[in-house]
């Protein structure tokens, strides 16, 4: 059966990444995998064709596709703009608008990049830690929201961190199902020490662990959560965690491995749909130079093919290919290290393509 991707490369290095991606898709369409893909705007590159950085056009392709696939939004070019016109914008309204609730975010340590890290090995070596972060809700969405201006003229920012039960039951048991698939271990970041809403988490989160028996659930708040990701980061196997403290913990949790260039994240609704896109950003400084590693992007591919097209064993292709050219020394600056073959992004991409 065929299943239908939209293509959206956004902005600064995303095309970039994206074209090398599309490679891979292209490569195992010959095969006979049966995507088929459609590009759309988002982001600042919709915002200057469009004059929206999420056309509602866009919209309707995402909520038409199996799956959507994206680079990277955002650059000093829009930063001027109003809030509701930037290209950050073009991503939240995915989220919301698609109800991606369920952001997986892996930090993977790849045997060959162990150096990459500016942690000690012993500490890194064998990381392999999934972040399940709330992704529509919280003080990302929250009402009422804004800036204004006090009767003794002074000005006021404030946003407001929600949760609904039901919101959070459905985030933890997304949680709880993947901890089931891996090392059946969850630790529920919170700060249900200050925040109400995070003590509604926290309740929320031993209900349902009635439900897991077989996964072993233990809480953390948010700022030691924090401190042991840094000082031994193997104790965790999936953690859970809102949206705002899950955009926290998840780049440091990249950062660990050293090598934020090679991590993929994916965002699903309730019914396994999703938007795939590397955890890196736009990286408008080296845009257009073609030196980004697409290596996240192309993984995200393999993420899509496992999550959203029923397509595990392309996944696992798409996954091995990746080890096979670390293997052969190839390296984008980001993870370039003495005696290794230094390639740009193109290249990189053929070699995977050639890997498979
Ligand atoms: C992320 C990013 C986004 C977020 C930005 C670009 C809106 O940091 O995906 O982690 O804060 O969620
Ligand atoms: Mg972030």
């Amino acid at each position: 059966m065929t299943k239908k991707v939209l293509v959206l490369p956004g902005d600064g290095i995303g095309p970039e990444i994206v074209a090398e991606a599309v490679k891979v898709i292209e490569a195992l369409n010959r095969e006979g995998l049966g995507v088929e893909l459609e590009q759309g705007l988002v982001g600042g590159a919709a915002y200057d064709a469009a004059g929206s950085p999420l056309p509602e056009r866009t919209l309707e392709q995402a909520r038409a596709a199996d799956a959507i696939l994206l680079g990277a939004v955002g650059g000093p070019k829009w930063e001027p703009l109003e809030r509701a016109l930037r290209p950050e914008k073009g991503l939240l309204g995915l989220r919301a608008g698609l109800e991606l609730f369920s952001n997986l975010r892996p930090a993977v340590l790849y045997p060959q990049l162990a150096d990459a890290s500016t942690l000690r090995p012993e500490v890194v070596a064998g990381l392999d830690i999934m972040i399940v972060r709330e992704l529509t809700g919280g003080i990302y969405f929250g009402e009422p929201r804004g800036i204004r201006t006090l009767e003794n003229g002074e000005r006021q920012g404030y946003n407001t961190l929600v949760y609904r039960e039901s919101e959070i039951e459905r985030i933890g048991r997304s949680a709880f199902e993947i901890a089931r698939k891996r090392g059946r271990k969850l630790c529920s970041v919170d700060k249900a020490n200050v925040l109400e809403v995070t003590e509604l988490w926290r309740e929320v989160m031993i209900r349902l662990g009635k439900d897991y028996p077989d996964v072993e659930l233990s809480h953390m708040y948010v700022d030691n959560a924090a401190m042991q990701l840094v000082k031994w980061p193997k104790q965790f196997d999936v953690m859970v965690t809102d949206n705002m403290f899950g955009d926290i913990l998840s780049d440091a949790a990249a950062m660990l491995t050293g090598s934020i260039g090679m991590l993929p994240s994916a965002s699903l609704d309730a019914h396994g749909k999703g938007m795939y896109e590397p955890i890196h950003g736009s990286a408008p400084d080296i845009a257009g130079q073609g030196v980004a590693n697409p290596l996240a992007t192309i993984l995200s591919v393999a993420m899509m093919l496992r999550y959203s097209l029923d397509a595990g064993a392309a996944a696992e292709r798409i996954e091995a290919a990746v080890g096979r050219v670390l293997d052969q020394g190839l390296r984008t600056p980001d993870i370039m290290a003495a005696g290794m073959q230094q390639v740009g992004t193109a290249a990189m991409g053929d070699a995977v393509v050639a890997a498979l």
